[in-house]
């Protein structure tokens, strides 16, 4: 098992960059499927999500080569236009969440799918109800039966859908299964991220016609067929918030480049609340801080409220905050796991269902503590780099796959932190 050696306290001091965003590109990529002409995607980054969701589509027939490009991130190259594999293999699905974004575009291009429930991150159960209802609403039938899930077509039409909950996941999967239905598709209290109107962008550079992305009403009118695209991936918000908040609990100053600061503006106001100064460019942020973080309360919200995403890294700032700090998750179920860890590193947190109490000590020791997933592992790795004593980061795999070159990107802000095999 890969693991993390970090040796603390250290500031973080100087500029990285943020990579392509991994909750962006992997629904461009399974949106590919729904044309038959090349696409073409720019600042990819290079995580293991990213290697599975080629296998996957490499399954399904398309041909897919990634390129090392420059330093301004590496593209990637689909050609789609020999899908003839309607099934995505067990063993891909159960990799990751993402995998379940197939659904849409197999269903809108060959008129069946056959998975399996797909895997992720363990912050609760990750229930597809609202993905498979919005499919059936298009006129598929969907049969669930010995863990596969075989949904069938025999031509999607739009339709009115209402979704129960502003699901990410559920939103793409019924924009990318609309674009080739006869008729228009309303999607009603629709997920607003930043991935969302990504996904449209996406769709519309291939021909399609979709609207209100962004916002809780999304249309998309039906063509016939979709064609070549050529595209750039947006940045990381979430590894841009990643970086400002390691600045902030280091006491460091860190200038962040390729971001759009729109897109972290929820981690901007709550840095500032807990006393980091936080200065916006036009494609930059930079975060400094000296003084010891106040402790201001948290509540996770869909966007553009704080993402559930940031809440491990902002619990590991509340963890030395001058204060008590609390933080309700109302996204997953059961996200909290990393609170245990921090306890191990001298951290007081007392967590109750979905509400986690935060009572600030002036500096955590270094420790040896397990990852169960990928946000809750960059928090406990950011924890470290402040943390006096050496920690070791157990299980580092969760991490690497949505964080590219993370080692490498935090040693050049000055951390010492080195990989290691047990
Ligand atoms: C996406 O997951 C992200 N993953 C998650 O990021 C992110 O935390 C989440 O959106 C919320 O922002 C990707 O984009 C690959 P949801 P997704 O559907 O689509 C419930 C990371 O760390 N729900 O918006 O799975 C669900 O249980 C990952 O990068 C249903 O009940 O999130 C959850 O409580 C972690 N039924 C809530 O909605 C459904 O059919 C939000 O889920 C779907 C979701």
């Amino acid at each position: 098992m890969e693991r993390y050696i970090i040796a603390g306290p250290r500031k973080l001091v100087g500029k990285v960059r943020a990579s392509g965003a991994k909750n962006a590109v992997l629904p461009v990529m399974a949106a590919t499927v729904l044309t038959r002409h090349c696409c073409i995607i720019h600042d990819v980054p290079y995580l293991k999500d990213v290697y599975v969701m080629s296998d996957i589509l490499q399954t399904l027939g398309c041909a897919v080569e990634l390129m090392k490009s420059s330093t301004e991130g590496n593209s990637l190259i689909v050609d789609p236009i020999r899908v003839v594999s309607h099934e995505v293999p067990e063993e891909l699905m159960r990799q990751m969440r993402s995998s379940i974004f197939l659904m849409g575009p197999l269903l809108a291009r060959l008129g069946r799918v056959k998975v399996s429930y797909p895997g992720g991150c363990a912050i609760g159960p990750r229930p597809i109800d609202l993905h498979l209802r919005g499919l059936r609403a298009l006129g598929a039938t969907i049969t669930e039966r010995a863990g596969y899930i075989v949904a069938e077509t025999d031509g999607l039409r739009g339709c009115e859908i209402h979704l129960d909950f502003p699901s990410v996941g559920a939103t793409e999967n019924i924009m990318m299964a609309a674009v080739l239905a006869k008729g228009t598709t309303i999607i009603r209290n629709a997920a607003k991220e930043p991935e969302i109107t990504e996904l449209q962008n996406f769709l519309n550079a291939m021909g399609a016609k979709v609207k209100g992305a962004g916002t809780d009403l999304i249309r998309v009118e039906g063509v016939d067929e979709l064609g070549p695209a050529e595209h750039t991936v947006i940045p990381d918000r979430i590894e841009v918030g990643t970086f400002m908040v390691g600045a902030a609990l280091t006491g460091g100053c860190v200038e962040i480049i390729n971001c759009i600061p729109e897109h972290v503006q929820a981690v901007t106001a709550k840095l500032r609340e807990a006393g980091a100064k936080v200065t916006e460019g036009k494609s930059t942020i930079t975060v400094e801080a000296n003084d010891r973080p106040l402790a201001i309360d948290i509540k996770t919200l869909p966007y553009p409220g704080f993402p559930t995403d940031m809440q491990p890294q902002i619990m590991a700032l509340m963890c030395i905050a001058n204060g008590t700090s609390v933080i309700t998750e109302t996204i997953f179920e059961s996200r909290f796991k990393h609170a245990e860890e921090f306890r191990r590193m001298g951290a007081k947190i007392r967590t109750e269902g979905r509400v986690a109490v935060v009572k600030g000590v002036p500096s955590l020791s270094g420790a040896s503590v397990e990852v169960s997933d990928l946000r809750g592992g960059a928090a406990l790795v950011l924890a470290g780099i402040a943390a006096e004593g050496v920690s070791v980061i157990e299980d580092i795999h969760h991490i690497e796959r949505g964080y590219e070159k993370f080692d490498e990107k935090l040693r050049g802000l000055g951390a010492a932190i080195e990989r290691s095999s047990r």
